[in-house]
């Protein structure tokens, strides 16, 4: 109900997880060992989360897509030092979404999610129920976190051994901490609410047999309406929401896969049963035609790799401010992924504490999957795009590539709200 006030306690600690027999794989996790509980928090909620971090090393509570005031939104500036808590609270203002939660410690965000530090985070709304969509956790409607891993010397996650500065990535796929998982579903119909946790790799999720899928929801809410396609690109911290129907499915099998048919997560089919037929109106998102002519107030050209990644030329530095912008008001902002000379590469551009609208790409209308609301928008190499952003509340908050290692080597700046 609207209105009630909700508790939670986090803790941040470390501990083993059996990820192979008869190995111990050194992990981190919220109130367990790897990875963290999935939250669930309706608009309209007092939210009290009580944090307390057990790790060897500070940390901070990072909440991915939340629109929250600067002081509870975990930013680098909100360290908690080992054996520290705080509390935090916040009033949930925005719709159903899929979001998440993880560390941002300058410097230091790459190791702690690669060692498990990530959780999600999910916002109920009143309009939910209506839509008829499959939302039964774990039985038609589940989370599946990519994350891609390099296991070392005793199947351990050491990161200091596999680190690199362009991202780090594996071999080894885990979805929701596991590895070689099955989804077996006697549902016709399954919502898979997928987030690429990984530190880097950008996610192509398609299907092994090619079958069409619908996109219903981007990072911060449903699309006005679903979207049929084949593919899905999704770059670091980015989340979509899809429905499968697995009825028309062959020899009762199918996988969900990435470029070159790596299998991410094959799915098993026993009977079908329970057909939900999703209403096609969604939401109503509807983009101020007048924002379309504006000329960008705000520029962030990002560029380099390696060490060399940088956003408008600088580094990130926690004492200097790089925008201002009115707590309400909305901005066009361009985000540019500059080719120099060293060349370009994919980089995924995150906005703490904002929920924005993407205007165009390279001039052009977005595609679909970029119709909804996002906070994290992956450009390739030479995109420009332009995004209306308004922050619901005032404080100190983030912008920067979710490449977490370019993130750590300071491809990041700070906007002050008031
Ligand atoms: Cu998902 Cu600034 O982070
Ligand atoms: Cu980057």
């Amino acid at each position: 109900e609207k209105g009630k006030n909700v508790e939670y306690s986090l803790t941040a600690q470390a501990g083993t997880t059996e990820l192979f027999n008869g190995y111990e794989t050194k992990t981190y996790g919220y109130n367990g060992n790897l990875l963290g509980p999935t939250l669930r928090l309706k608009e309209g909620q007092h939210v009290t989360i009580h944090l307390k971090n057990d790790l060897p090393e500070a940390t901070t509570f990072h909440w991915h897509g939340l629109e929250v005031s600067g002081k509870a939104d975990g930013g680098p500036h909100a360290l908690i030092e080992p054996g520290e808590e705080k509390t935090i609270q916040f009033t949930v203002t925005q719709q159903a979404a899929t979001l998440w939660y993880h560390p941002h410690p300058m410097g230091n965000t790459a190791q702690q999610v690669y060692k498990g530090l990530a959780g999600l985070l999910y916002i109920e709304d009143d309009n939910v129920e209506a839509l008829n969509l499959p939302n039964d956790y774990g039985k038609n409607d589940f989370p599946i976190i990519l994350q891609d891993r390099a296991f070392v010397e005793g199947k351990q996650l050491d990161y200091s051994k596999v680190a690199n500065s362009d991202g780090t990535y594996g071999d080894t796929m885990m979805i929701n901490g596991v590895i070689n998982p099955v989804l077996k579903t006697d549902k016709k119909l399954v919502r898979l609410r997928i987030l690429n946790g990984s530190n880097a790799r950008n996610y192509n999720v398609h299907f092994d047999n090619d079958m069409a899928f619908t996109q219903i929801a981007t990072d911060g809410g449903f699309l006005n309406k679903p979207q049929k396609m084949k593919e899905l690109l999704l770059g670091a911290g980015e989340r979509a929401e899809i429905l499968v129907d697995l009825s028309k499915v062959k020899e009762k099998h199918v996988s969900l896969v990435n470029d070159q048919n790596v299998v991410l997560l094959p799915i098993d089919v026993s009977d079908t049963k329970s057909a939900v037929n999703a209403s096609t109106k969604l939401n109503t998102i509807k983009v101020d035609k007048a924002l379309l002519e504006q000329q960008p107030t705000k520029v962030v050209k990002m560029e380099g790799m390696r060490e060399n990644v940088t956003i408008n030329g600088k580094k990130f530095d926690e004492k200097r401010v790089d925008f201002t912008q009115k707590k309400g008001e909305t901005e066009v902002w361009e985000i540019d992924n500059a080719i120099t000379d060293e060349g370009g590469m994919i980089h995924p551009f995150h906005i703490h504490g904002t929920q924005f609208l993407v205007l165009s790409v390279n001039g052009e209308k977005p595609e679909p999957s970029l119709q909804g609301y996002k906070d994290t928008i992956t450009l390739q190499p030479g995109q420009k795009a332009r995004i209306a952003v308004k922050f619901p509340y005032e404080g100190m908050y983030m912008f920067h590539c979710h490449i977490l290692e370019h993130e750590d080597n300071g491809m990041m700046g700070q906007i002050e709200v008031k």
